[in-house]
Parts: C-alpha cells; structure tokens; sequence
C-alpha cells in the first residue's frame, strides 16, 4: 500500500486534472504558471473545508465575527501596513540561460542548476505584489495592489466593525478569500500559487492576554488538522528565529504538514502586537484604539492572528488520503478523505441498468432530504459495477449504495463502505441516518 511519503506531486495534479478537481487555468492558451482553476469536485471539497474551518475557530469563549473584504486596496494601506517596504523576495538572475530563482532557493556559490554554468547578477529585492491603477489615469494617485494578504482589509476597516458590532475584547474576525502574490517561482502545484485563498483569523485581545491566547490559538489549530483526517506526526510546529520573523510580527509559530519534499508551512500563528493597528492609526489620522468599560480606558488592541492557505491545505489533504491498494488482484487508488471533507458523500448505484429506475427514486428522495445539509451525493448507473466502485474510491466517495435483484422484495441496499471494505444490508428508510451518523 503506497501513502502520503511515497505520492508525487504528478499523482496528486494529475488525479485532480483526471477526475476533476483542479485545473491549469487557461490550458488551452498553454496557460498563466502559478494559477489553476477549480472543478465541480474541486470547488465542492474546498467548500467542505472552508466549513471546517468556521467551525473549527467557533470553539473559543468570545465572540467571532466574519469579514468579506475588497480585492484591492489603495496605495495607501500598503504604505501603511509596511508591505510596500518589505513585501519583498530576493531575485537572482543566470546571465548565461536567463533563468530566474529566488535567491534563497539556489546556492551561489555553485552553477545554474539548469545550464551548469556559474554566471550569477546581483541578488536583487522583488516586491511581490500585483500593482495596478484604479480608473483611466495612471497616476500616483491611482495606484492600487491585488492584497497580498486578506488581514489588511479587517484592520483598515476596525473602526467600522467595532462599532457596528458592539464587541469587546478579546474577540476575533475571519476571513476567507483570495490573495495575489507575484511568486518569483510558482512550483509545487497548489503550493505556491499565485493566486490563491487564505483563511485568516484575527483575535483582538488586551496585552496581558497575548501570551496566553497565542498558545491557545496554536493548540485550537493544531487539533483542527487532527480533527480533518491528518495523521498527528505529519504535523510539527516551527517556532519562528527573530530571523525568520515578518516585518509585522512579534513571535510566530508554523504548523507544518509533512509534504513529500519535506515538512513545509500550512498555517502560521503569528503575534502581530499592536503593529497594525497603530500603523493605520498613524497613516489614516483616525484613532482605532478601542474603549475598555473594565479598565475605564481606551487600549489599542493586540492581535494574534492564524492564517492558513485554503489551497495549500487543500493539496495536504489530497496527499495524506492518497493510497493505492490491490483488490483483487486489480490496483485501486483510494482518497481516504474524512467524511466531512468528501465531496461525494455518497453514492447511488444499480447493479444494472435494468433496475435503474427504483434507484433512481431513492437517490432523489435522498438528493433532497440532504441538500438543506449541502452533502452532495452521486447517481451512476454507466458500466459495469466494479468500475463505478473504482471511480468512487477514486474521489474519495465514503459510502456507496447498491440496489440489487433483491432489493425489490427486502426493501433494502448493500452499503459498501470505502476503506473497510465491508458490505451490510441496510434499509431504505435508514440510509439518511446511516449517512448523518457516519458523516457526524
Ligand atoms: N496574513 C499573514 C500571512 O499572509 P503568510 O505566512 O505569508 O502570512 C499565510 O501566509 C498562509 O497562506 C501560509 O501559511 C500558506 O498556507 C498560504 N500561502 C502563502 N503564500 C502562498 C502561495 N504563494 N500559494 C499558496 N498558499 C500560500
């Protein structure tokens, strides 16, 4: 059985290409390096994921709220958040074959490791976010940026969301949404992107409480991922060196999953002070500290922030539910996702055509019962038995139901479940519970 360490990078993207995850966005224009476009399967997994997620940061004392901020922002938050200071990767260039690394993923000393030959430029600065113009003059005025980070768009927006929310502190705000970054080296498929999704957590607290809500906040995180199906010692935590410290933050720790080239960032947890805060004070001239009825007194919140890639995640799932196997003699790849995370919950299968159609009256039913729910479930009566099982395991479908010559007189299917293998006699009117208790 081959799992997560011995899967390549090609299994995983051509799996989602075949079955229609993910896609190479704009393929047929030899498409944009960096970018990829989600399919049916693909949007509803990453869907299951995001409601994993809201779930999973509900389970603190304190109040969250939830945020859907602008894609660009004005030149002028990015001054004042630091990132078009520091928002840089450092660039080296081969004068011989031209091609371009970040110079911290090559050695120097040694040839391009694509023509051999030992010809290096300057290590330059590359600031990494997308810049464009709002409206028909490009002038300064008009600059804006693709944000490179979802958070900015909660911290220039404070004022609004504490007033109109009534909250106090400590409290949190989440956001989901895309995040654009112009990566030297896009590489590893889903891994770094250029364009992608983050999930951002950002809990205002006081000061006396950052230290203990930074440990909490890493604790919370780390069961998330146990809790979604990963493997305890796929995970590690990297405390960051004040090296490796953002220009933004205090202290920061990575959750890092276990790739198979090598334990990499997930999510980082970082304390980012009062940094922010005080910076668009400063920049916009309007006070964003918050009043203290406790204290009597106005404080400038503190800000422990968790932020995961929704992509990033998305491809250490599909990695730690790869497995190939041999069933009877016959390979089977199997996607041992979490029923919470499968995009198919279920599946609906006649064993032949012939007795299609009573299946198909079970599956509507069943189709309607859980879309308040939102689990998908499948209806397939194409081929023969066993290849409709295979394409199931295949995308990670946990349950499949088949109705059979005998189903007709016992009123009831065979449920065969994914990873067990294991075959019972289920009644009609118990499949929608079978399915809500397994999926709980
Ligand atoms: N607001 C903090 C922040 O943006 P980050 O460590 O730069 O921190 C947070 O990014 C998360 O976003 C990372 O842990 C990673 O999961 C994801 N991420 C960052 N850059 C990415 C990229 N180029 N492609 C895919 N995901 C990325």
């Amino acid at each position: 059985m081959s799992t997560s360490s011995s899967t390549t990078l090609e299994t995983i993207a051509s799996l989602c290409k075949r079955r229609g995850f993910v896609y190479q966005s704009a393929d047929i224009y030899g498409s944009l390096n960096g970018v990829y476009d989600y399919g049916h399967l693909g949007v509803i997994m990453k869907d299951n994921i995001k409601k994993a997620w809201k779930r999973s940061i509900n389970q603190i004392e304190g109040a969250i709220l939830f945020f859907d901020g602008a894609l660009l922002g004005p030149q002028a938050v990015w001054e004042a958040s630091g990132h078009v200071q520091h928002f840089h990767d450092p660039l080296v260039d081969c004068m011989h074959c031209k091609k371009r690394y970040r110079a911290d993923d090559v050695d120097l000393h040694k040839p391009c490791p694509h023509c051999g030959i030992t010809k290096w430029t300057d290590v330059r600065q590359f600031n990494m976010m997308f810049k464009t113009h709002a409206g028909a003059l490009a002038d300064h005025g008009s600059t804006a940026y693709l944000r490179p980070e979802t958070a900015q768009s909660i911290f220039a927006n404070f004022k609004n969301i504490v007033s109109s929310n009534r909250v106090k502190l400590p409290f949190g705000v989440a956001q989901i949404g895309k995040a654009f970054r112009n990566e030297i080296t896009p590489k590893q498929f889903l891994f770094r992107m250029r364009e992608f999704e983050q999930m951002e957590l950002e809990w205002f607290c006081e000061d006396k409480a950052a230290d203990h809500f930074f440990e909490q906040w890493i604790a919370l995180r780390q069961s998330f991922y146990t809790a979604i199906g990963i493997t305890p010692v796929h995970i590690r935590l990297h405390p960051h060196s004040p090296t490796e410290l953002a220009h933004y933050s205090k202290q920061c720790t990575d959750i890092e999953y276990q790739f198979p080239f090598g334990f990499r960032e997930l999510e980082g947890i970082a304390d980012r002070g009062i940094f922010d805060l005080s910076q668009h004070t400063q920049h916009s001239g309007k006070d964003l500290s918050m009043f203290n009825d406790i204290a009597n007194t106005t404080v400038m919140p503190h800000i422990i922030e968790c932020s995961v890639g929704v992509d990033r995640l998305f491809i250490a799932i599909l990695f730690e539910a790869y497995t190939q196997d041999t069933l009877g003699g016959e390979e089977r790849i199997v996607l041992r996702l979490h029923p919470s995370i499968a995009p198919i919950k279920a599946a609906f299968l006649p064993l032949t055509k012939k007795i299609s159609e009573p299946m198909l009256r079970i599956y509507t039913n069943i189709k309607k019962e859980l879309a308040p729910y939102d689990y998908h479930v499948e209806f397939d009566d194409s081929g023969s038995i066993g290849k409709r099982y295979r394409r199931h395991d295949e995308i990670g479908t946990p349950f499949c139901f088949t109705y059979d010559f005998e189903s007709e007189q016992d009123e009831q299917v065979t449920v065969r479940d994914r990873d067990t293998l294991k075959q019972e006699r289920i009644a009609f009117e118990n499949i929608q519970s079978y399915i809500h208790n397994k999926i709980r």
